[in-house]
């Protein structure tokens, strides 16, 4: 498949030479980064027919201007530019898809990943030797020294549990850095979850080993500009992935975040209730309605966060936002008794009932706040 490829800037798509590589890359406020990416991805695919594609989530910075000056000036650059939505899987997925060389690279736009490897990845999948190719910072002749100990050690646990539940054995299953064929991604995509930000594990696990792997060394380089966009959330965010994945995708990842929300709602929930008896002294009643008041409150608040987090609602919309919920989440209690109260009537184990209740309630609550109160535009 190697075509005989010119040197030079304008090596590739124009002497007739067949498209090798396409280099997809999410982009979120990065405005001061992409211009020096591309003249770096320039210097490192000299020899390669390659394209670019930036996948932007209408930065708030202009990202996707800096990316469409660009485009204008080399055919190699492209830009997409989605409006009403975020994450860094989805972008990525649709990067991917959007592309058309039979390999595709995802890297990150900071500088962070070392794109002098490419050329070494795509020899790797063109030869056969992989189906994907992993820039790795846990083996041999890899490193992170830009990470500071909490989140080196985040970054092992994690590792280590996507290692035991999900039986991937990969040493950096969290790289955002990786070479796939197309042909592979293609019919994994379907599957794949566009929410959350671990597509790499996602694809692994997906394929269930069935994806010939190979994992380099590199060196996660320090960003210079900008600031990371990854929070504390995203811890609860790969929690869901493997739950998901775990249960064979028979849920979503979203409806899983839902529910473990909902079962902080529940600790939130006692605590209130115990503080109010005891601390308060108030009554029975006056305590619970409080305990289910705080926690629809800090459910709404984690699920904006976290659960529709590529949907947040900000400004008046929270408040209007917060009423809806309290509304959903009043309706759903009192399915949650009812299917409760009609199963204990056929079966008085109380367990059974409880639990058939809660699901009842979780399930509607998702349902609903889905249709009334983070509502897809
Ligand atoms: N389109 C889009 N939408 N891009 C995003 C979004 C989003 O919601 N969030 C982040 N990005 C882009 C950033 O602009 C950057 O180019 C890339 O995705 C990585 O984001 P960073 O914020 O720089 O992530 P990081 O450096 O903290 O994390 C890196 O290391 C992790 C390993 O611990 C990334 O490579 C992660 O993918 C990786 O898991
Ligand atoms: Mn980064």
């Amino acid at each position: 498949m190697n075509q005989a490829i010119r040197p030079g800037s304008e090596a590739g798509r124009q002497g007739g030479d067949l498209l090798q590589l396409s280099v997809v890359v999410p982009t979120f406020n990065e405005r001061d980064n992409v211009t020096a990416l591309f003249r770096k991805l320039e210097a490192a695919l000299a020899g390669i027919a390659w394209e670019v594609i930036f996948v932007d989530d209408n930065s708030p910075d202009g990202t996707w201007q800096v990316v469409r000056d660009l485009a204008r000036k080399d055919g190699r650059v492209r830009c997409i530019r989605r409006v009403g939505r975020r994450g860094l899987s989805g972008a990525c997925i649709e990067g991917i898809l959007a592309s058309s060389a039979p390999c595709a690279a995802v890297m990150d736009a900071d500088l962070q990943h070392d794109e002098t490897q490419l050329p070494k990845m795509l020899s790797l999948l063109e030869s056969a030797a992989a189906e994907l190719v992993i820039g790795s910072r846990y083996v041999e002749g890899g490193s992170a020294d830009s990470f500071d100990r909490a989140r080196a050690g985040a970054s092992a646990f994690a590792t280590e549990i996507a290692n035991r539940v999900l039986g991937v054995r990969i040493a950096d299953p969290m790289s955002g850095f990786f070479m796939i064929r197309r042909d592979r991604f293609e019919q994994l995509a379907p599957q794949l979850s566009t929410q959350g930000f671990k597509i790499l594990l996602d694809l692994v696990a997906t394929a269930h080993g069935e994806l010939k792997t190979v994992e380099i060394p590199y060196s996660f380089g320090a960003r210079v500009r900008g600031e990371s966009k990854l929070d504390s959330m995203v811890a609860l965010d790969f929690l869901g992935l493997v739950l998901a994945k775990f249960t064979g995708d028979v849920v979503s990842l979203r409806f899983l975040l839902f529910a473990m929300v909902g079962g902080s709602g529940l600790l939130v929930h006692l605590g209130t209730l115990f503080v109010g008896l005891t601390v308060f002294d108030l009554p029975f009643a006056e305590s619970q309605a409080a305990g289910a008041v705080v926690a629809m409150t800090t459910n709404f608040i984690l699920n904006n966060f976290l659960t529709y987090r590529d949907q947040r609602l900000k400004g008046l919309s929270i408040l209007w936002g917060m009423l809806a919920f309290y509304l959903v989440c009043s309706v759903g209690l009192l399915a949650n008794v009812g299917v409760a109260f009609s199963v204990y009537d056929q079966e008085p184990i109380w367990w059974l009932a409880g639990a058939a209740g809660a699901l009842m309630g979780v399930v509607w609550n998702y349902a609903m706040s889905g249709l009334f109160v983070w509502r897809k535009r």
